[in-house]
Parts: C-alpha cells; sequence; structure tokens
C-alpha cells in the first residue's frame, strides 16, 4: 500500500481540489455564507493542507486568514472534503489535527467554521454564543463554531467576520 503524505497545498494542486470539491458537495456549495467570505481570497493560505496516496489527492482542508471586527489572528476552516472512498479511515481527522497545530504555532489564536458540532466537537469546537463573533449572511446558529488555539481567545473577538487577505 502506498504511504499516505501530508502536504502544504500548491497552486499545481486546485484544479484536482476543485473537482474533489465538486464531487464532495455539488453545486449548491457556492451559495453557502462561508464561500462568500472565501470569495476574491487567494484560493490557497499557509495553513492549507492535503493528503495524498502515491500521488492521487485523497483529503484537502483549507484555512482563509479572517479578521473579527478587524482584529487579526483567525482562521476560517473550511472546506474539508475526502474521497469517497477514503472515508472513515481518519483522514479528515489527520489534516484538522495537523492543521490546528500549525495554525497554533503560526500564533493563531481562534479557528472558526460552519460544520457539525458533532464531529468538529472532537476537535475542540464549540458553538458561539449568539451575536458575539457574526458571519455576514445567514447561517444556522447550531453549525457556527469556534475552537480557541488559545485560552481566553473568545473573549477578545467580538464583531463580523471578513477576509483578511484579498486576491492579488
Ligand atoms: C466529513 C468528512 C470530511 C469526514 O472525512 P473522514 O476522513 O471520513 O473522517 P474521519 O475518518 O477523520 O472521521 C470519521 C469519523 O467521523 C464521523 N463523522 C463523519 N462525518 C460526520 C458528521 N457530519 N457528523 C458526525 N460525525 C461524522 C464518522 O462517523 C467517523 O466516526 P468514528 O471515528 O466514530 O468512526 C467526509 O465525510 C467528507 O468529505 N464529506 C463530504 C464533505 C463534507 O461534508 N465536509 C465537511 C463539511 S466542510
Amino acid at each position: 500500500m502506498p504511504e499516505i503524505t501530508v502536504h502544504s497545498v500548491e497552486a499545481e494542486d486546485l484544479p484536482d481540489v476543485l473537482a474533489l470539491h465538486a464531487r464532495a458537495f455539488g453545486p449548491g456549495r457556492f451559495a453557502r455564507t462561508a464561500y462568500r467570505i472565501r470569495e476574491g481570497t487567494p484560493a490557497i493560505s499557509r495553513f492549507c493542507l492535503l493528503s495524498e496516496v502515491g500521488d492521487e489527492l485523497v483529503a484537502h482542508l483549507r484555512f482563509t486568514e479572517v479578521t473579527v471586527g478587524g482584529k487579526p489572528g483567525v482562521l476560517l476552516l473550511g472546506p474539508l472534503a475526502v474521497e469517497t472512498r477514503y472515508r472513515g479511515l481518519g483522514y479528515a481527522q489527520r489534516l484538522v489535527e495537523v492543521g490546528l497545530e500549525n495554525a497554533r504555532k503560526a500564533g493563531i489564536a481562534l479557528v472558526l467554521l460552519v460544520g457539525d458540532e458533532p464531529y468538529y466537537g472532537r476537535f475542540g469546537f464549540k458553538r458561539i454564543s449568539p451575536g458575539r463573533i457574526r458571519l455576514p449572511g445567514p447561517a444556522d446558529p447550531a453549525r457556527w463554531l469556534a475552537a480557541e488555539l488559545r485560552e481566553g481567545a473568545l473573549a477578545e473577538y467580538e464583531g463580523t467576520v471578513e477576509a483578511a487577505v484579498a486576491e492579488a
């Protein structure tokens, strides 16, 4: 069996990443609020990761650098996608764990996402109290989650989430 490797994402990986997203999420994905924040940001940040088996892309995790109320030090996690036949093998978990560790080492205080609490809870994500940290569009409050990478970080942030870096 070829070994599974985890790498940063490079520009040459993007066609395969987009094809994976199309298979994993379908056409409705562009309408989601999280996509609206990512729109107009570089497709790759220094925190994005992928997994390969041999040279086949099997999983991808994007992180977008954002601000909350204009304050930096925050990432928006997602999308996270694994090829169907490789699901349930821990590949997503590995990417999230490596991604959060890299973010912590880089001094990121807070990671936000819109997703399933039953899945992301295992990494320390919890629901955000309504009103404090706001998305620029509608999202189910039960799916609006945060993980503190620095203790007490949540209390330091208030306001609307915006992309930190615009596309060059
Ligand atoms: C969600 C997804 C990324 C998980 O990838 P994966 O590699 O199968 O995940 P892992 O192997 O690390 O973890 C599997 C575990 O998570 C659980 N799990 C997966 N999706 C879940 C969800 N939505 N809610 C709760 N638990 C979930 C599995 O039941 C399994 O549990 P177990 O460890 O108790 O057996 C993958 O199913 C996928 O690409 N789905 C389509 C895209 C998507 O919905 N992405 C997430 C939103 S951005």
